[in-house]
């Protein structure tokens, strides 16, 4: 005799969607193909810095700087829940501060999110092996783009990331993803 009831697969079902939406995936992607039609029809949002929110960790707590700085060294990039959830490296500089912009880790290629290789000093996405240097900018495809750039600035100890609407300083180029 089996102990399941016909109760267990609802409740399988709503989990598995739960996690659907904890992580993202489809909502991320409707979300995302939904974002440019929307900011077509909002106003225009005065200065870079507005528009932000504060950086999350994995189980979606704020991150805090000192926090943050107790558990990664000087040189370190990991990643943290930045604007409209998107995966977003933080960079631990050479002073162990917390560096003033943060790198979208979804590929320029088709969305892969792509890891820091330190033994390379670069972001090697792992779908189809493009690479982007330290700072995100693209040096192999098939990637067509660097990776996008976010404001990083520390607010009453709060990590609080907010949209690069600034010249790419990689490229010199208007940021494609404004
Ligand atoms: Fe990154 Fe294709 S998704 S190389």
């Amino acid at each position: 005799m089996t102990q399941m009831s016909p109760s267990d697969v609802p409740s399988m079902g709503r989990r598995q969607f739960m996690n659907l939406l904890t992580f993202g995936t489809a909502t991320g992607v409707a979300l995302g193909a939904l974002y440019p039609v929307a900011n077509f029809f909002m106003p225009l949002r005065a200065g870079g810095g507005s528009g932000g929110t504060t950086a999350k960790d994995e189980l979606g707590n704020s991150v805090t700087s000192e926090g943050w700085l107790s558990t990664h060294p000087a040189g370190d990039r990991s990643l943290v829940q930045g604007l409209k959830g998107d995966p977003t490296y933080l960079i631990v500089d050479g002073d162990g501060a917390i560096g003033n912009f943060g790198i979208n880790a979804i590929c320029t290629h088709l969305g892969c999110v792509v890891p820091w290789n330190s033994g390379a000093n670069k972001y090697i996405c792992p779908c189809h092996g493009s690479q982007y240097d330290a700072n995100g900018k693209v040096v192999r495809g098939p990637a067509p783009l660097s990776l996008p750039l976010t404001h990083v600035d520390i607010k009453d100890d709060s990590v609080f990331v907010s949209q690069w609407t600034e010249t790419d300083f990689r490229t010199g180029d208007k940021p494609w993803w404004v």
